[in-house]
């Protein structure tokens, strides 16, 4: 274990002690990549496409023999969801585990009771059947469970899983889409490990929870792919619970960033890094030549000071990823087009409401998230703008349900190219405020609320969350405490 511990250094005085982990070269790279089974489901009588998913416990090798995992019809993650826009889906979901659990479609535009947040919590032997008009475009979203407090715990032992939806634009422009050939999920978490188990404890003072010391990519320890295409398109997951990586390759190749959380970008972004917090997802369309190989790796990403001046979250650590491994002859595939698809843009004029959100100390404006307690009300279908902001200097970053927004402003500045399209989640560094901008969806509901929060799992297991519904024109909030067994 390369990392280091903390001591007690006099009375009251704490030093944070952290050996950097650099994992570059070290890596065998002797496990083929795991690809998640992609998911179609079945069209019913009514035209809706259908997906089952059953959670439960499995055993999985993480890396140094099968231990117990979480897994969604499988023994870790879950498969790959495939729909379209503008189609009616509906998820069977069988809860298999011993504890309750919801499955929240992270990025995705849906009715609060479809959203999987913890009011909707699924006992041990229950099932639930959310269903709901997908009407975003093509995109990268996730799922992954969401019940109260346990959020952090759940997803490290493997519950998570890719929900691609597809749309006409997308599917016009000549980019890789052959899923597992030339379009690769590529789920990225960090573990560590405990007399051979998954090691589910917070590393002490680390201010973020669990920070593990190996790399699993789809649950596969040193892997690799065969390439069997001049290029091929990543979609990138940060599914870890705490760190953050800047994604980039060994060799410093530039690549081109096609999508973020909520879609394509309107242009590619050719570049030679991506920084992902926790939550977030990018797509990039890589370059190989004949029998080349080119490694994905971690670089430090910049992540800010915080209180105890030391950088925590990961942030001074190299690590290497996933080794693409080319073949000696590759199928030609089309250059990244010049031109994407069009993201229209929000206009602040707009907006019928401006909120400030601080985050810091395990709250969000001084509050913890109270199941009972609904912080605001939206109207729906509406365009907000929130200025979002960290306040402590521990990392953090920001999620809301049911939208994609746009960032308008950084520190005043406007966006760079990577935050210039639709997003669902994005880092705060220290001190900066962000402007965001979303329309709400048109699904009012003053009795079941959506999420925001910091989405490095302990944070929002701790608190850093907050509730608002969504309400019809002069409409208020309901009553949470009515409507308790929802959960
Ligand atoms: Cu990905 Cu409220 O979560
Ligand atoms: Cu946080």
């Amino acid at each position: 274990v390369l990392l280091g511990g903390a001591a007690l250094a006099g009375a009251g005085a704490w030093t944070w002690q952290r050996a950097v982990l650099d994992t570059t070269g070290q890596l065998a790279f002797d496990q083929p990549l795991a690809i998640p089974p992609l998911l179609e489901g079945e069209l019913d009588d009514d035209g809706h496409r259908v997906f089952d998913l059953a959670a439960g416990v499995g055993q999985h090798d993480l890396g140094g023999g099968p231990m117990e995992t979480w897994g969604y019809n499988g023994d870790y993650l879950g498969p790959t969801l495939r729909a379209s826009r503008g189609e009616q889906v509906t998820v069977n979901i069988d809860n298999q585990l011993p504890d309750p659990t919801t499955v929240h479609w992270h990025g995705m535009g849906l009715p609060a009771a479809m959203d999987g947040g913890p009011h909707t919590a699924i006992g041990p032997g229950e099932s639930a059947a959310p269903s709901w008009r997908i009407d975003q475009p093509a995109a990268t979203l996730w799922y992954h469970p969401h019940p109260h407090g346990e959020t952090e715990q759940q997803v490290y032992r493997g519950l998570a899983g890719l929900f691609l939806i597809e749309d006409e634009p997308g599917a016009a422009l000549p980019l890789p889409d052959e899923y597992g050939v030339d379009d690769i999920p590529v789920v990225v978490q960090d573990k560590q490990f405990d007399d051979g188990e998954l090691d589910a404890s917070a590393n002490f003072l680390s201010g973020v929870g669990i920070l593990g010391d190996s790399i699993v990519v789809n649950g596969t320890p040193s892997p690799y792919l065969d390439v069997t295409t001049e290029r091929v398109r990543l979609r990138l997951l940060n599914g870890s619970t705490a760190r953050s990586y800047d994604f980039g390759f060994a060799d410093d190749r530039r690549f081109a960033l096609i999508g973020t959380d909520g879609g394509l970008l309107s242009e590619p972004h050719h570049t030679t890094r991506v920084m992902l917090s926790p939550g977030e997802r990018a797509e990039l369309v890589v370059e190989l030549a004949p029998a080349e190989t080119a490694t994905l790796r971690s670089y430090p990403p910049e992540l800010g000071v915080n209180a105890y001046g030391s950088r925590f979250g990961g942030g001074d650590d190299t690590l290497d990823i996933l080794q693409l491994r080319a073949a000696d002859q590759l199928a030609p595939r089309p250059e990244v087009p010049t031109d994407l698809v069009e993201v229209p843009r929000l206009d602040p004029a707009e907006a019928v409401a401006t909120r400030s959100l601080q985050l810091g100390g395990s709250h969000i404006n001084g509050q913890r998230m109270d199941m009972s307690r609904i912080d605001f009300a939206v109207t729906a279908g509406s365009v907000e703008v929130w200025r979002v902001q960290n306040a402590d200097g521990t990392p953090h970053n920001f999620h809301i349900h049911d939208v994609q927004f746009q960032v308008l402003s950084v520190g005043g500045a406007g966006p760079p190219p990577e935050l210039a399209g639709w997003k669902d989640t994005v880092y705060l560094p220290a001190g900066v405020s962000f402007e965001l901008i979303a329309r709400f969806s048109d699904y009012p509901d003053p009795d079941i609320p959506y999420m925001f929060h910091c989405h490095l799992l302990r944070h929002e297991d701790d608190g850093m969350m907050g509730q608002f519904v969504l309400v019809e024109e002069g409409q208020s909030a309901g009553d949470l405490d009515q409507h308790e067994d929802h959960g």
